[in-house]
């Protein structure tokens, strides 16, 4: 759906201010809509035609029934709308009579207020209803529409929307959750039933009419600052040890004088208690969760610090090499719980886990007969636990390897490039050497190694992704700076892992 500022750009000449004007109009006006108990509609002038009106919004009441089950937003006024929007436009007042709409045979009445920014009107917004589905006029329904018209008075004085940024409409309170209309000296006038019940439920059951939220014994720094400042004011008080409250508190300003002056306000009110009880549920979970991996890290580094130990002991070089080995892939995997348990969520910057990962890799294969470089180049982006372990322990396999194979010890050291990228939610690895190439007649699916086992296992079942190993290309050594000592071709594994985003 075409948003304001498209459809003004698009269809009128109204300015980048005027446009602004309208749309904070539309980001308050829920409460207007729930205030009237009816739909809300606004039209601006089309250009080039002195009469026609655009839709650029339209709004329900959740206190009352729509009169209109279609959208409009993007459709001309009606021939029978016209005359009304037109009058509200060229008089600056407030028009209101009964309207023909089609595909509704009942009396419907639009209430056309002129928007005016700057001195200027350059909007109506609309009042749409249906005389027959309208409500019990009671208290609540008197004291609601008077409101509204004392907004409606504001709108047409440039007032009301306030200027300024407008807060987040998705947590604040809405009329139904509960309002209290509050008079010039900020004495409570009307409490809502569900404003009445919010207060009971903070022990306070007195009578709120005629007292002031400070007498009341309700925080009401709110309304001090919107009273003070001629502007909405949003706070959230724990009223009570259980009980937390939202409200948000909108001032009504009359020029008297040419002078600003609050002459009553609107609270509402909304027990949020239960939101906020769940948002520190969620918090100490995360923390658990932290923890946890924190836990399984100092596990896994005892593990590999008892093998380490035994391995020592050991005198069979193969056997050694065997533990050292395990000692290394055991690391790895504590590593990544490491990195998770300073995470908040269940998922980590690759990258975060790439880094480490070389540095470990690079202490326990360096030797000075065999000096290794290991640099990586680009950006995994954020990935899940359950993708991050497997990989590490792909990777580790993977550098060990190039040092290994590629780089026989007598022959000196080398580089080796990890390569990352995600592209069309993939993720893809490359792991370049510039050693000395994989075998002749190497063929990845005839390999017995634990190591390529490994990877194979991980990347293909675990991951559901591929693997290639192949000699590098010129280009893709060239890429990544790396320029092969004379007789070496160098080695590119490239692994392909679908990321599944949820
Ligand atoms: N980067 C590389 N450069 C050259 N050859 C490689 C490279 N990586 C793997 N190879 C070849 O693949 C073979 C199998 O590797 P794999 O990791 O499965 O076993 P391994 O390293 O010999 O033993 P393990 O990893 O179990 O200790 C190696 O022997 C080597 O020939
Ligand atoms: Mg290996």
């Amino acid at each position: 759906m075409a948003t304001i500022s498209e459809l003004a750009r698009e269809h009128t000449e109204l300015t980048k201010e005027q446009t602004t004007h309208l749309a904070n109009l539309v980001s308050e006006w829920g409460m207007l809509a729930d205030l009237c108990f009816a739909d809300l509609l606004l039209y601006v002038p089309v250009t080039g035609d002195s009469d026609n009106w655009l839709v650029v919004a339209q709004v329900r009441a959740a206190t009352g029934q729509t009169l209109y089950i279609s959208d409009w937003v993007g459709t001309m006024a009606s021939n029978g709308e016209r005359p009304l929007i037109w009058e509200a436009f060229h008089s600056r007042s407030i028009v209101e009579d009964e309207i023909f709409v089609e595909g509704i045979d009942e009396d419907c009445r639009m209430m056309a207020i002129p928007v005016v920014f700057e001195g200027e009107v350059i909007a109506i917004l609309t009042r749409e209803w249906s005389r027959r589905t309208g409500r019990q006029p009671g208290e609540l329904e008197r004291t609601y529409l008077e409101m509204f018209d004392r907004f409606a008075d504001m709108i047409i004085h440039g007032t009301f929307p306030f200027a300024g940024r407008v807060a987040d409409s998705s947590v604040a309170p809405r009329v139904g959750d509960g309002a209290i209309v509050l008079d010039e000296n900020a004495r409570v006038r009307y409490a809502s039933p569900n404003a009445t019940s919010a207060l009971h439920r903070v022990g306070i059951s007195a009578n709120a009419v005629g007292q002031t939220l400070a007498e009341l014994g309700v925080v009401d720094s709110s309304v001090r600052q919107a009273f003070e400042r001629f502007q909405p004011v949003v706070e959230e008080f724990e009223q009570t040890a259980d009980v937390t409250l939202l409200a948000r508190c909108i001032p009504i300003v009359d020029e008297i004088d040419n002078a600003p002056l609050v002459t009553g306000a609107v609270m509402l009110l909304r027990d949020v208690s239960e939101l906020r009880r769940r948002d520190r549920m969620i918090l100490s979970k995360d923390a658990t969760i932290r923890e946890i991996h924190h836990r399984v890290k100092n596990n896994l580094q005892t593990i590999s610090a008892l093998l380490r130990l035994q391995g020592r002991r050991l005198e069979s070089a193969e056997a050694k090499a065997a533990v050292a080995e395990s000692v290394r892939r055991i690391r790895t995997i504590a590593l990544v719980h490491e990195t998770l348990s300073r995470e908040p969520g269940d998922d980590v910057a690759f990258i975060e886990i790439v880094r480490p990962l070389l540095r470990l890799v690079e202490e326990s294969l360096q030797s000075p007969d065999r000096p290794m470089r290991f640099k990586v180049v680009g950006d995994g982006g954020r990935l899940p636990a359950t993708v991050v372990t497997p990989l590490s322990v792909v990777l580790t396999e993977l550098l060990q390897n190039a040092v290994d194979h590629g780089f026989p010890e007598s022959e000196g050291g080398g580089n080796v490039v990890v390569f990352l990228e995600i592209m069309e939610s993939e993720l893809r690895i490359e792991v370049i050497d510039d050693g000395r190439g994989i075998p002749d007649g190497f063929n990845l699916a005839d390999q017995t190694g634990l190591g390529l086992s490994i990877v194979r296992t991980l990347v293909t079942t675990e991951l559901a992704g591929s693997i290639v190993m192949r000699p590098a290309t010129a280009k893709e050594l060239k890429d990544v700076e790396l320029t092969p000592r004379a007789g070496n071709t160098g080695t590119v594994i490239s692994l392909r892992v679908p990321l599944n985003e949820e």
